[in-house]
């Protein structure tokens, strides 16, 4: 009995984290620090109906010079530290939009594409 109650709470999170999920989308919605800072699609697209993805000059102009900024520690899941600056890594410039995806959550692309776990959140 037990289990089944605990199946049906389950399913009821991940239902409504999808619908959440999916209104996320179709909104558009932006970060709070950018609806703070009174962001319009034109800021980041460019254009005031976009239909497709910013490109990370608009990132650029606003977030100049990221790549100076302090290193990290960023722990694996063996908790192994590694001292790392995300944006400027040894893999050179990353485009901004590989791990900001703005409309929705963000990731490591490092943990996406190479061998690292990095446990981070990313803003
Ligand atoms: C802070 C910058 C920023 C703002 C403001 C912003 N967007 Fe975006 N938008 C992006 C980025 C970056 C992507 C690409 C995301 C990715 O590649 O993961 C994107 C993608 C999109 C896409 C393409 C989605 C797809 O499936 O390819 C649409 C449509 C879109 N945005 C509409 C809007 C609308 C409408 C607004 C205003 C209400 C808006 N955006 C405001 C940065 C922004
Ligand atoms: C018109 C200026 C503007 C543009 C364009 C812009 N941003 Fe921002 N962004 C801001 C401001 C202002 C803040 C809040 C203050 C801060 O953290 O620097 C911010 C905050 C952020 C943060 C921190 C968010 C948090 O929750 O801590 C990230 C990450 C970020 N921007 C990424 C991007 C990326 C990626 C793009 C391009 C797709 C972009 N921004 C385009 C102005 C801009
Ligand atoms: C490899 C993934 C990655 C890429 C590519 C990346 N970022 Fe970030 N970004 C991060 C991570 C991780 C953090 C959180 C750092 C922290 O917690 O100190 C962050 C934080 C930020 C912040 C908020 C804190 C700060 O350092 O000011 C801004 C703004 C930001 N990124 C902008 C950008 C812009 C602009 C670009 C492209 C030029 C970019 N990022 C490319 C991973 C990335």
């Amino acid at each position: 009995m037990l289990n089944i109650k605990y199946i049906n709470i389950v399913f009821l999170v991940v239902f409504f984290a999808s619908v959440y999920c999916f209104a996320g989308n179709s909104d558009n919605q932006i970060s709070e620090k950018h609806i703070e800072a009174g962001l319009q699609c034109i800021d980041c697209h460019m254009t005031e109906t976009p239909v497709r993805a910013a490109s990370q000059k608009s990132c650029k102009a606003c977030h100049e010079g990221v790549e100076t900024g302090e290193k990290i520690i960023l722990k694996d899941i063996n908790s192994k530290e590694y001292l790392v600056n995300p944006h400027n890594a040894h893999t050179g410039a990353l485009r901004c939009t590989i791990c900001h995806h703005i409309h929705t959550s963000s990731e490591l692309y490092c943990n996406k594409e190479c061998h690292h776990s990095f446990t981070i959140s990313v803003p």
